[in-house]
């Protein structure tokens, strides 16, 4: 092993360009790949900026060509030499640094390495994500996933500067807290100082950024961690990061405005184009008719109709006992299936609850289909019409008495048929505000109201009359960012006025006492002079996931969880000492 010898790097690998040509280099970094042509060694050195080829001859020096043929992929190696253009016809333009090689002149190996247990310079990796994970530092040398941190960095900082330029003043709140009320469940630290107390890591910032308006810092953001203990999935995980921001004194209006402009600036940036303003805006209620989702992935059509009016005095007994309470709705694809490829569908929707598939199919100017005998003239024109359906289409139906069913079933089923008919283009972006949901729904097995967003989000002003006669159809000042299908961004105007809160409190059976022992403190706050405020939090992850084109959300994060909520790396979560228990008051079961 050897030592840095004095000497200090000049630049980084990935940076040799056209101004470094005939000057000497000092570069440090790690083997990618040695190949060894007999007379002349070849050497890839990586740095967190990319790669230059670096060559060794035993005419140039000849100690540092036999110390050359010691290396191995990995080893971490410093090297002194000139750059040069590389000889006509040898040009790399793969990479950046491809027009140019250092001849090298001294090689110091400043570290060994044992063989990965893969390889850093295969684009694609074909061992278990576990692995990927247990050896995580490892993986994050590799090019996508360096790029990716990389882009991260960029995003974030981005938004900083945006935000800083705008007037938003970064503020910490705590993360050993009490429980938020996002909705989620809570995860707990057993308080050893407070016998039996345990404080809540933030789901959000949600209440102390409403405080921080309260104390008239009027601007706020954060890039702030947050805590759910919730089932995880591709976009998801038990600990993730927000954008989190709240302002006073504005309007629904003038917070979308904001938020549109930091967007442009972001898409500007990262993918060269400005999304046109103000972005296209949706309310939940069309949302749900036209998409079955809340969040519709707008890249392409396929658009969900409702046939309840076709089918309303059918004879076909599956439709007629959805049609009272429920929903009969269906989606066109443009092409034709076969028997397999419907049964395969058929079993895609059954995952969302649906009971069946129903499918009708254009061709020679005959509607056919396993139900077509069950349906009258009349019908059959009515749905030609309503999907304008043509020679070599297809419809395809599900109807249930949940509508919720129906919709998860068919929203899906049109992202899968979108992908497989190649209907969605990755270099496509497109945003939109979903606005206007209901403040509050009905949970029937709690025979109770609760909030849909949260319990501070203010309910329309010219719905707040409906509260005490017609809570379902109260609608919020809450909107979210749509990109692509996910769900990124999250927010709503707040209740400022204590006895509306109130209100609220009492529709969602949050007795005085019990809104006290939660939230007192946000209670009071609201009457010590609280300004109309109103914020709203973007997914950073997910944001960044879907600029860099990455599948999972554990991409884009360094030390991600997996599915089951443990990091293979460090093996959290573990088990603790019989000690450290008793201190926390904690018996084991
Ligand atoms: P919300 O709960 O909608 O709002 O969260 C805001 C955004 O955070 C992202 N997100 C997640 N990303 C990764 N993993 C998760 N488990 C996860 N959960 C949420 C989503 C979402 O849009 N306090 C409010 C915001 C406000 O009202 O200002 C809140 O947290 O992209
Ligand atoms: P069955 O009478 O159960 O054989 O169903 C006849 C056809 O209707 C089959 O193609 C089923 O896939 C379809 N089907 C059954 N239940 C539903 C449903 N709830 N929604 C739509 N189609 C259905």
């Amino acid at each position: 092993m050897e030592f840095l010898g004095g000497l200090k790097r000049t630049c980084y690998c990935g940076s040799i360009s056209s101004e470094h040509r005939g000057k000497e280099v000092v570069l440090m970094g790690w083997v990618h790949r040695r190949r060894d042509h007999g007379g002349l060694i070849f050497v890839d050195l990586r740095d967190r900026e990319g790669i230059v080829q670096v060559v060794f001859s035993p005419e140039t020096d000849k100690a540092a060509y036999e110390k050359a043929k010691l290396i191995k992929p990995e080893y971490v190696i410093l090297i002194q030499g000139s750059i040069r253009k590389r000889p006509g016809g040898t040009e790399n333009k793969e990479i950046k640094t491809g027009l140019f090689e250092v001849e090298v002149k001294e090689l110091r190996i400043l570290n060994e390495a044992k063989t990965p247990p893969f390889p850093v310079s295969q684009e694609k990796v074909d061992v278990d994500e576990t692995t990927r994970l247990q050896y995580r530092y490892i993986d994050l040398r590799r090019e996508k996933m360096r790029s990716n941190l990389m882009v991260r960095h960029r995003i974030t900082n981005r938004v900083r500067e945006f935000l800083n330029a705008e007037g938003f003043i970064d503020i910490e709140t705590p993360i050993l807290t009490k429980s938020t009320p996002e909705g989620a469940r809570d995860f707990l630290v057993p308080s050893r100082l407070n016998a039996g107390k345990f404080y809540a890591l933030p789901q959000s910032p949600q209440l102390f950024k409403q405080l921080l308006m309260v104390s008239g810092f009027d601007r706020y953001f954060q890039i702030a961690r947050c805590f759910r203990d919730e089932d995880l999935r591709a976009d998801r995980q038990p600990e993730f990061t927000q954008v989190d921001i709240e302002m006073s004194f504005i309007e629904m209006e003038d917070l979308m405005e904001i938020m549109e402009r930091l967007f442009v600036t972001i898409f500007q940036a990262f993918k060269g184009f400005e999304p046109k303003r103000p972005f296209y805006r949706l309310s939940f209620e069309e949302s749900m008719q036209r998409f079955g989702n809340d969040k519709p992935d707008m890249r392409f059509g396929m658009e969900l109709a409702e046939l309840n009016d076709v089918f309303h005095s059918t004879g076909f007994n599956v439709f007629k006992q959805a049609l009272d309470k429920g929903l009969v709705k269906g989606v066109k694809a443009a092409q034709v299936f076969s028997r397999k490829e419907i049964e395969e569908l058929e079993q895609f929707v059954k995952q969302y609850q649906a009971k069946g598939l129903a499918w009708l199919k254009l061709e020679d100017n005959a509607l056919s289909s396993p139900i077509e005998k069950f349906l009258s003239e009349k019908e059959k024109k009515d749905l030609i019409d309503r999907f304008a359906i043509k020679t070599g289409e297809t419809v395809f139906i599900v109807a249930d008495v949940s509508p919720k069913v129906v919709n998860d079933a068919l929203s899906n089923l049109r992202l899968y048929l979108g992908r497989k008919l190649g209907l969605i283009k990755d270099d496509d972006y497109k945003l939109l505000w979903v606005t206007d949901f209901p403040a509050y729904e009905y949970n029937d097995e709690e025979k109770r109201y609760e909030s849909v967003h949260h319990p501070f989000t203010s309910p329309r002003d010219q719905d707040i009359a409906l509260i005490d006669e017609q809570p379902l159809r109260v609608k919020s000042k809450a909107y979210d960012l749509v990109l692509n299908g996910t769900e990124v961004g999250g927010g709503s105007i707040r209740i400022h006025n204590s006895e509306l809160q109130a209100k609220v409190f009492k529709l969602l059976g949050i007795s005085e006492q019990s809104a006290r022992a939660k939230f007192g403190f946000l209670l009071d706050a609201l009457q010590y002079g609280a300004p109309p405020h109103g914020g709203i939090a973007f997914g950073l992850d997910r944001l960044v996931m879907i600029l860099t084109g990455s599948e999972s959300i554990r991409d884009v994060i360094p030390f991600p969880k997996t599915q089951k909520g443990t990091c293979p790396l460090t093996d959290a979560p573990s088990e603790v000492d019989d000690r450290q228990l008793k201190e926390l008051f904690i018996k084991k079961v």
